[in-house]
């Protein structure tokens, strides 16, 4: 028997001899990816995706053809080679076949290549605008065999647990009509049927929804989402979600599932056990960390002082909605110009503050940038209810309170991160839960669903649909660890009457919500379950659980950016035949081919 489905061009890969195959003969094949030539000795590293394996070329031990086609090859030569293990005079602890070598007795060219634009290795030189050109060659290097291993693991075992929790997984359409899940959709159109689009899925949702309807209890399905949104390292157009439902279920157990679910993959895919999820309401976490994703591995929450510090006529805060203190830990050592330097830092236009004030010992005494309006025992009351210590400095800034919310909860996060407190390796998991409904949109002058039109409303709330709908209350969860947003979900609205409510909150009119969601409204109609669900941003939890900020370098073929396939040269013009059949017309300026 052949080994382990290898074919016929090896007998091993390059990454699995050792000591113990001295004296075999044996068959690899792979890449070249570097030559030490020595004069009379030549080493080649032989690479696959499994490891790198040693050739040894000397000349007078070795057959005249091999040395000869051993001094053609090139970095990235695809070679075949049959040969005898032997062991290493010098041996390389750092790789695992780092014991032995193998000595050809024959070499064979099966592909050759041009010189790579960057080299091939652990880490690379080339820019990152070129190795997504090439991205085939880029996907050669261990650092993204070793994601994409990652993200393989975690699909199987995302598949296997689903599985056994009783999910069935089932597909549903990409050429849909638009949903909204607060981005801009990608649209399709239609040649049949002249002016007409479809939308790519934004999410899945209304069909896992339609599912349950249809008495499938239990649905999950790993799929591809399309959003047109402004990107960001964590944001890509096309993004793979877990996307999930069940029947006859409440938040609490929607949570258990997924706390589950989410535990078993850190323990088998990193042998992690992860802490036990707390819990945090919205209108918590945003006072206590400035966000709706807190990163709970530090401390130093954020403290509210307006009742300390407004009325003493310092006019910074006096007419500020919200002043807010962070306690930086072991920060009273700052000098003067790091503080200028960090007041640099929340002025740009990123974080929007106006500026910084400060409090901190020097010299036993408390000293601080607004030292003329306050004194020492106000200073002092303000360190005592930030819980700020003698040797740590209390940063405040002050504004609108959303803006100051904001730029205090990046200030906490990059106090943290300069102090070391978000270590790569911990992971603190939680749930947000209790979100608003509703966002007002000022532009608009209208509300948005902060998370979608078909999450329910928590009960006991009626008073405030007419009087003071922005304070609802939704049946909304998300999952947060570290600080990344992995997932996020609710239970749903599955009575007819209450969903036309929330659409009318969002100022649709009967007939929009009639024209967009006319068939969910019908459904909701003929014995609707119970039901909830949550999706998970696949691409996130692994690059979270893979120790990295960006999901692109866990995606096989991403976009970079500005949303483009540098590889493919896509989006691109289309041909005029194509437009014909379209029935489409392009203004003049746009491309095409
Ligand atoms: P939501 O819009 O919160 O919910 O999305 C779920 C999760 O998907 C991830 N995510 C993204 N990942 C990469 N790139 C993007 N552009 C992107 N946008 C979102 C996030 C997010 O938490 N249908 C609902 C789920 C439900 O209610 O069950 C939905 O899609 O990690």
């Amino acid at each position: 028997m052949r080994h382990n489905f290898l074919g016929m061009y090896r007998t091993h890969n390059c990454g699995e001899l050792r000591k113990e195959n001295i004296g075999q003969k044996v068959q690899l094949a792979g890449w070249v990816q570097r030559i030490r030539d020595k004069g009379s000795i030549k080493w080649i590293d032989l690479r696959d995706k499994f490891g790198i394996t040693q050739l040894i070329l000397e000349e007078g031990k070795c057959d005249g053809n091999i040395l000869k086609t051993a001094s053609e090859l090139g970095r990235e030569y695809v070679i075949q080679t049959e040969g005898e293990v032997v062991e290493r005079y010098s041996k390389n602890p750092d790789i695992q076949t780092g014991d032995i070598e193998i000595r050809p007795n024959t070499l064979k060219v099966l592909s050759v290549s041009k010189t790579p634009p960057f080299t091939i290795e652990e880490e690379s030189d080339g820019g990152e605008e070129l190795r997504m050109k090439y991205r085939y060659l880029d996907l050669r290097r261990p650092p993204l065999q070793n994601n994409l291993q990652l993200r393989h693991k975690m699909l199987q075992e995302t598949r296997r647990a689903l599985d056994e929790f009783g999910f069935m997984e089932i597909e549903t359409p990409f050429l849909i009509k638009s949903t909204p899940e607060g981005a801009r959709d990608y649209v399709v159109p239609s040649r049949l049927h002249e002016g007409e689009f479809y939308a790519l899925p934004q999410s899945p949702q209304t069909f896992k929804q339609l599912l349950m309807i249809s008495g499938y209890d239990k649905y999950f399905q790993i799929v591809r989402c399309f959003r047109d949104e402004d990107l960001r390292a964590d944001r890509q157009p096309e993004f793979t979600q877990i996307d999930c439902e069940m029947s006859f279920v409440e938040i609490r157990d929607v949570m258990d599932t997924f706390e589950a679910l989410v535990s078993r993959l850190f323990k088998t895919v990193l042998d992690l056990e992860l802490p036990a999820f707390e819990q945090l309401s919205y209108a918590d976490s945003m006072r206590r960390f400035g966000n709706d994703r807190p990163d709970t591995r530090f401390g130093m929450e954020l403290c509210h002082l307006n009742d300390l510090t407004q009325g003493k006529g310092f006019k910074v805060f006096d007419n500020a909605e919200a002043v807010i203190g962070i306690p930086f830990t072991g920060g009273g050592s700052y000098s003067r110009k790091q503080i200028d330097a960090l007041t640099d830092w929340v002025k740009r236009p990123q974080i929007g503050a106006m500026g910084l004030v400060y409090v901190k010992y020097v010299d036993g005494e408390l000293k601080s940038s607004v030292d003329k309006f306050f004194s020492k025992e106000e200073l002092a009351g303000w360190m005592e209810k930030a819980e700020a210590g003698p040797d740590d400095m209390l940063l405040i800034l002050a504004g609108e309170k959303a803006r100051t919310l904001f730029a205090a909860s990046e200030l906490r996060l990059e106090l943290g991160s300069r102090l070391g407190l978000r270590k790569p390796g911990e992971f603190k998991p939680l749930w947000v839960y209790d979100f608003p409904m509703f966002e007002w949109d000022e532009e608009e002058k209208r509300f948005n669903a902060i998370h979608h039109p078909f999450t329910s409303p928590k009960d006991n709330q009626e008073q405030l649909w007419e009087k003071d709908p922005g304070s609802l209350l939704a049946n909304a969860y998300d999952m947060v660890i570290n600080g990344v947003e992995v997932g996020g979900g609710s239970i749903r609205i599955h009575r007819r009457d209450m969903q036309e409510l929330v659409f009318k909150a969002l100022g649709f009119s009967k007939e929009e919500a009639e024209e967009k969601f006319g068939f969910l409204m019908e459904a909701l109609e003929y014995g609707a379950p119970p039901h909830g669900g949550i999706a998970f941003g696949f691409d996130r939890l692994c690059a979270l659980m893979g120790g990295a900020d960006s999901i692109r370098d866990f995606i096989a073929f991403p976009k970079n950016n500005s949303a483009r396939d540098v590889m493919l040269n896509s989006p691109s013009g289309i041909s005029p035949k194509q437009l014909d059949e379209l029935s489409l017309e392009i203004s003049q300026g746009s491309k095409s081919s």
